[in-house]
C-alpha cells in the first residue's frame, strides 16, 4: 500500500546520525509511504514517478515532522495535587511538602485507592490528547504503586494501553521512586523487596523495558540507586535515572558509570557530569515543564550540547512537578530557557528521544526504512511553529502510514 504526501512547505527528517543541530530540513518536500514505512523523501521537484492510483495527501504548504516522542512521563496515577500547587505558590518547597506526607506519597495513596479501570481510563484520555498534539510514542513510568502488586498493576495498565491505543507506550519500572510509609523504618527491607521480588517478576513477565530510580535527598541515596540499577541490569533491563533534579547528588556520574541509556532532569548536575555523560553516550533528558512548575533553574542545554551530550526534551507529565503533557510547549520552553535552537529542540523530541528509548532505528526520523509516524503542523516552517505558540497547531497525525487523527475542521 502506497501513499504520497505532497505540497509540504517544510519537512524535518530528523536523521538519527546527524548532529542535534541539524534536523535535516527539506523545503517544498514530498514523502512516499510504502507498507507503513518511509519509502522516499526529498524535494517535491525530485519526486520519482508514482503510479496514478496512489492516494495523494495535499499538505497545503504545512510543516511535517516525525511523530513526537515523549520519552519521560509518569502517565498513570490516581488523583491530582492542585492543593500543593497553591502551597508551593505560597512559599513551601517541593521537598517540604513531601516530608510533610504530601508529594509522591500522596499520589501513591490515591493510586492504590483507584481501580485499575479508572486509572486506565484516565491515562487513555491523556494519550488521546497527546496524540492530538502530534505525539506517537510515550515512555511511561510506574512508581506510584511502590508495592510489588501495585507496581505490577501500573505496568499492566501500560501494557493494555500499548495494545489498545494508537500511541506506542514504552514501560519503565520506577522501582525506587519514594520510600513507602510501610517501610519508613526499614529502607533495606524495601530495597530487598525491589531487588528480590519486584524486578525479577517484572523481567520475567516482560512488563518493562527500563528501570529508573530517583536519586535525591529525601528519596534514595547513590548507593541505594546503584544497588537497584545493578540488579535491573543483571535482569536485562535498560537503565534510566532521575538525577540531580533538586541538588547535585552525583546521579549523573552514576548514570554514566553504569552505562545508563539516559539521565533525566539534571538541572543541578555539576560540570564533570557533562564529560562523563558524553563519554558514556548517555542521553540527557531535559524536562523544562518541571523547571517551570517548580520554579527551579532550567537545564543549560547549550552547555550539554557543546560537551557532546545529546539532549532530549520531554514533559515529565505527573501530578506534582509537571502537571502538563504539552510536549510542544516543552519544546518552546527548551528554546527560550535551555539555550536550544528550534532544530535542536525538535531533534530532542524525535530521534534523540527515540535514542533514550533505544528505538532510534525505527522511529523519530522520516528517512527511508523508518516507520511513517508523522505529524502535519499548521506552520510553514519549524521556527514559526515553535515561536507562534498555540494551544494546538497539529492538524493531522499518521501512525505507521495510517491517518489516525485529524483536527476538527480539517
Ligand atoms: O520527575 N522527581 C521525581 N519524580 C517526579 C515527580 C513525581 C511527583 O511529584 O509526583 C519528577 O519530577
Ligand atoms: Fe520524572
Amino acid at each position: 500500500m502506497l501513499r504520497l504526501l505532497r505540497n509540504i512547505g517544510q519537512l524535518a527528517t530528523c536523521p538519527p546520525d546527524r548532529p542535534q543541530s541539524d534536523a535535516g530540513l527539506v523545503e517544498h518536500a514530498a514523502l512516499l509511504i510504502e507498507a507503513g514505512t518511509v519509502a522516499w523523501v526529498g524535494p517535491e521537484s525530485d519526486l520519482p514517478e508514482v503510479p496514478a492510483d496512489v492516494p495523494v495527501h495535499d499538505c497545503q504548504g504545512g510543516l511535517v515532522i516525525p511523530g513526537l516522542i515523549d520519552c519521560h512521563t509518569h502517565l498513570c496515577f490516581g488523583g491530582w495535587r492542585g492543593d500543593e500547587f497553591a502551597l508551593r505558590l505560597a512559599g513551601a518547597s517541593y521537598q517540604e511538602i513531601a516530608s510533610a506526607g504530601g508529594g509522591i506519597l500522596s499520589t501513591v495513596r490515591h493510586t492504590r485507592e483507584t481501580s485499575a479501570g479508572e486509572l486506565q481510563d484516565k491515562a487513555r484520555d491523556v494519550l488521546d490528547q497527546m496524540l492530538a498534539l502530534g505525539v506517537t510514542t510515550v515512555e511511561a513510568k510506574s512508581g506510584y504503586g511502590l508495592s510489588p502488586e501495585a507496581e505490577r498493576r501500573q505496568l499492566e495498565i501500560y501494557r493494555r494501553l500499548d495494545t489498545e491505543h494508537v500511541i506506542d507506550v514504552v514501560p519503565t519500572v520506577l522501582a525506587a521512586h519514594a520510600l513507602p510509609l510501610e517501610y519508613a523504618e526499614n529502607r533495606t527491607d524495601f530495597l530487598d523487596q525491589v531487588c528480590e521480588q519486584l524486578l525479577p517478576t517484572v523481567a520475567e513477565r516482560d512488563l518493562a523495558r527500563f528501570c529508573d530510580v530517583f536519586v535525591e535527598k529525601g528519596a534514595f541515596t547513590l548507593d541505594e540507586g546503584r544497588r537497584v540499577l545493578e540488579c535491573a541490569r543483571d535482569l536485562g533491563l535498560g537503565l534510566k535515572l532521575h538525577a540531580d533534579q533538586l541538588s547535585d547528588g552525583g546521579g549523573a556520574l552514576l548514570a554514566a558509570e553504569l552505562g545508563a541509556v539516559s539521565a533525566e532532569h539534571l538541572e543541578y548536575a555539576g560540570p564533570e557530569a557533562l564529560a562523563a555523560l558524553a563519554a558514556a553516550g548517555t542521553v540527557a533528558v531535559s524536562l523544562p515543564l518541571a523547571s517551570l512548575y517548580l520554579r527551579e533553574p532550567f537545564l543549560d542545554g547549550r552547555a550539554f550540547l557543546e560537551a557532546g551530550v545529546n539532549v532530549a526534551v520531554a514533559t515529565d507529565f505527573n501530578p506534582g512537578s509537571a502537571p502538563s503533557f504539552h510536549l510542544p510547549l516543552a519544546l518552546t520552553l527548551a528554546c527560550l530557557n535551555q539555550g536550544m535552537t528550534p532544530q535542536e529542540a525538535l531533534m530532542g523530541a524525535t530521534t534523540v528521544a527515540a535514542r533514550a528509548l533505544r528505538r532510534q532505528d525505527r522511529v523519530g526520523s522520516l528517512v527511508p526504512g523508518h516507520q511513517a509516524d508523522l505529524a502535519l503542523i499548521d506552520a510553514h516552517d519549524l521556527n514559526h511553529w515553535l515561536y507562534h505558540f498555540r494551544p494546538n497547531a497539529c492538524r493531522e497525525v499518521f501512525k505507521a502510514g495510517w491517518p489516525v487523527h485529524a483536527a476538527i475542521g480539517d
